[in-house]
């Protein structure tokens, strides 16, 4: 199928790509020139594990494209994602000036009918307008455009494993040649007939459900999905908490919860709170929706304030070891919203590295892959080549993302470097047992 995605960030470039993967042909297109120059040139604007390999494939194989020529890109698409993004405004709502952009475009440019799906997250009834824009600004005669909602629900670092195998697929459709459509699109991988770029000895026998819903609950499934997430991720650290205060390790109080298949272990990770592109800003964007159509979703309005509060946490339980914060020099490791991205969108090491630094303390950090990207989003802090230099002189080491290669630290190394030898795990991801032995002060969260 001829397909063309507009907006080339993580979701429409994992999209796109992996469309192509599976046997599509695919224009991507983005109106940053410098991204998609990046891409011509053979270089990836993120790191996402397997992607540079299935851009470099489908390219070579001239199934995938990129431009900046929204017109080309979208006359001969018989399928068009719209994978723009959407900040969040000052209130919490998603500004959707960019989804309408690229909806009046489409109506501008195709010269065939089309199916224009949506993919970024956007409120209910989107759709719905979507569908009015195409229908005012649509110029040509005998071009029909069918819309539908195809939320997505990949893990940044996880991408192109979580689009080739999915838990599910989700379509919000309004007419049985949309759902076609898209049934077609999406056949190799519910029927599992790709080659796998990921796993060698892949066999596909799990046939991936396909959920075919109406367009306004398939957008109702994506703000669910996201904030039932982030409520359990919430409730895990409210409830590390009442073990500080009550007594209890949280480790085992999980692990006895999430035996419960009703309730599985999944996301009960207590911690400095979650981060990212998606939670915290879909959190606030389905308690504004909820708000306007007139329910107050104060459970959701806890959820934020719970993660809020996290990093403030983190700042107590240091001047409760430090005392004073000012002229000492604490160490962050890690600095990624989470482990296997580069990506520092709202990641609770920078909103803590910035509390530190107004309390005057000097911030010394090292993240494997966002060190660039984390010297953009804050230039006072320092960034450091490896997690010794990190340590160096240091009064208090905070572990902020639980990068695999922190465990296999040379720990007595590190040690050596620091003034004291006092370190916060923000991630309960180290062996707090081998390090006290090694002669570390070791703070957890809710142990
Ligand atoms: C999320 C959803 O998982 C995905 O389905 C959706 O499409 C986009 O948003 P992502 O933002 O990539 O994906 O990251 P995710 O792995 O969900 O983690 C989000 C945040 O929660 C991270 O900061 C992570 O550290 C934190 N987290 C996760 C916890 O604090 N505890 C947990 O148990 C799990």
């Amino acid at each position: 199928m001829n397909v063309c995605v507009l907006g080339t960030g993580y979701v429409g470039l994992v999209t796109g790509a992996c469309l192509a993967e599976i046997g599509h042909h695919v224009v991507c297109m983005d109106d940053d020139a410098g991204k998609i120059e990046v891409l011509l040139r053979g270089e990836m604007p993120i790191y996402e594990p397997h992607l540079e390999g299935i851009v470099r494939r489908t390219r070579a194989a001239g199934r995938l494209h990129f431009g900046t020529d929204v017109a080309e890109a979208v006359r001969d698409a018989a399928v068009i994602f719209i994978c723009v993004h959407t900040p969040p405004l000052p209130d919490g709502e998603a500004d959707l000036t960019y989804v309408e952009m690229a909806a009046r475009r489409i109506a501008e440019h195709a010269s065939r009918s089309a199916l224009i799906t949506e993919k970024s997250t956007v409120p209910v009834q989107t759709g719905a307008w979507i569908e009015k824009t195409l229908a005012i600004y649509s110029r040509r005669p005998g071009v029909e455009f069918d819309v539908a909602s195809n939320p997505e629900f990949t893990r940044e670092g996880m991408a192109v494993e979580d689009f080739l195998h999915p838990d599910r697929i989700v379509v919000g459709v309004g007419s049985a040649r949309a759902e076609q459509i898209l049934r077609e699109l999406y056949a190799p991988i519910v029927e599992g007939r790709f080659r796998c770029p990921i796993h060698a000895d892949c066999r596909q026998d799990r046939a991936v459900p396909f959920l075919v819903t109406d367009i306004r609950s398939a957008e109702m499934i994506k703000h669910a999905s996201n904030s039932f997430l982030a409520l359990k991720i919430s409730f895990a650290n409210a409830l590390a908490d009442v073990c500080e205060l009550a007594g209890g390790d949280i480790l085992q109080v999980t692990k006895g919860v999430g035996l419960d298949r009703r309730i599985g272990r999944a996301f009960l990770n207590a911690g400095i709170g979650f981060g990212g592109s998606c939670f915290p800003k879909d959190v606030k964007a389905f308690v504004k929706i909820a708000e306007k159509s007139g329910y107050d979703f104060a459970l959701l309005r806890e959820v934020d304030r719970i993660n809020e509060r996290r990093r403030e946490m983190v700042l107590e339980k240091l001047k409760r070891a430090l005392w004073i914060l000012r002229g000492k020099r604490i160490g962050l490791l890690g600095l990624a919203f989470k482990p296997n991205t580069d990506d520092v969108r709202e990641a609770p090491a920078l909103a803590i590295a910035r509390r530190l630094l107004e309390e005057g303390a000097e911030v010394r950090g090292y993240d494997p892959q966002a060190a660039g990207k984390a010297r953009q989003a804050l230039p006072e802090l320092t960034v450091c080549a490896d997690p010794y230099e990190a340590a160096l002189q240091a009064e208090a080491v905070v572990l902020c993302t639980e990068w695999g290669e922190f465990t296999g630290l040379d720990w007595p190394r590190v040690k050596a470097q620091m003034v004291r030898p006092l370190i916060l795990d923000g991630r309960n991801a180290l062996d707090r047992e081998k390090l006290t032995a090694m002669g570390f002060e070791y703070i957890g969260i809710g142990r």
